[in-house]
């Protein structure tokens, strides 16, 4: 598919993003993708790249973006591992119970996404949009998940995610 490539100009070719601000979407699971690509089509969510990409593309292109990039390895966001902010961010999400969603090697299932392995940068400003109620087409479920744990404590959250393998 033609639009798989400008896909990989700003996701990577195998779906891990070596570019700051864009997510990883290799090894995501299929059922999030399909509902994210879905709602960016109608022009619900994503970025305006995304929404002018995908317009006008059949359900069945979409079903196979996401079953491609769902059967796609993670490759972990770079960069060295603070012990000290991981052990951190590993507690509050266990308090958390992220995982109970999430999983608990946070890979994500149906409707979660993978947060294993996904860019630090990436991650830190989704909650915060969440936090703020300003991720649009987000779930709400989220917002109401990051209720009680301190904006301050977001960035221990994200590189701990962020250096799973
Ligand atoms: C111009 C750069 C660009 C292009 C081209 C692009 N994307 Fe994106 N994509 C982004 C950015 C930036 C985000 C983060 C937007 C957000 O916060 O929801 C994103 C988010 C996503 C997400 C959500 C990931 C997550 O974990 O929340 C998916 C899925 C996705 N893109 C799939 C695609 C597919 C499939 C294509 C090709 C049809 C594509 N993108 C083309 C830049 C791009
Ligand atoms: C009740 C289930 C549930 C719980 C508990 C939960 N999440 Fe989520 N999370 C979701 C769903 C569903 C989404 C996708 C939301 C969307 O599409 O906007 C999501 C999305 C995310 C994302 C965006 C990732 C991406 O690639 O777009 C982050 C980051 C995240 N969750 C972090 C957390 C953290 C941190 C915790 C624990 C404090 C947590 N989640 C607990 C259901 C949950």
């Amino acid at each position: 598919m033609a639009r798989l490539k400008s896909c990989a100009q700003c996701h990577g070719e195998d779906g891990n993003s070596l570019n700051a601000g864009t997510p990883s979407i290799a090894a995501q699971p299929r059922i999030f993708l399909e509902n994210y690509l879905v709602l960016t089509r109608e022009g619900l969510r994503g970025s305006d790249a995304m929404q002018r990409l995908l317009k006008g593309l059949p359900d069945r292109d979409i079903l196979a973006f996401a079953r491609h990039y769902s059967s796609l390895k993670a490759v972990p966001a770079p960069g060295a591992v603070d012990r000290v902010l991981f052990e951190r961010g590993r507690a509050i999400a266990a308090r958390s119970r992220c995982g109970s969603c999430h999983l608990p090697d946070y890979s994500g299932r149906e409707q979660m996404p993978r947060l294993a392995g996904q860019r630090e940068e990436f991650l830190l400003e989704v909650m915060l949009q969440y936090r703020q109620n300003r991720r649009r087409g987000g779930d709400t479920m989220m917002s109401a998940a990051l209720h009680g744990i301190p904006e301050s404590e977001f960035p221990a959250l994200a590189h701990f995610f962020s250096r799973l393998k």
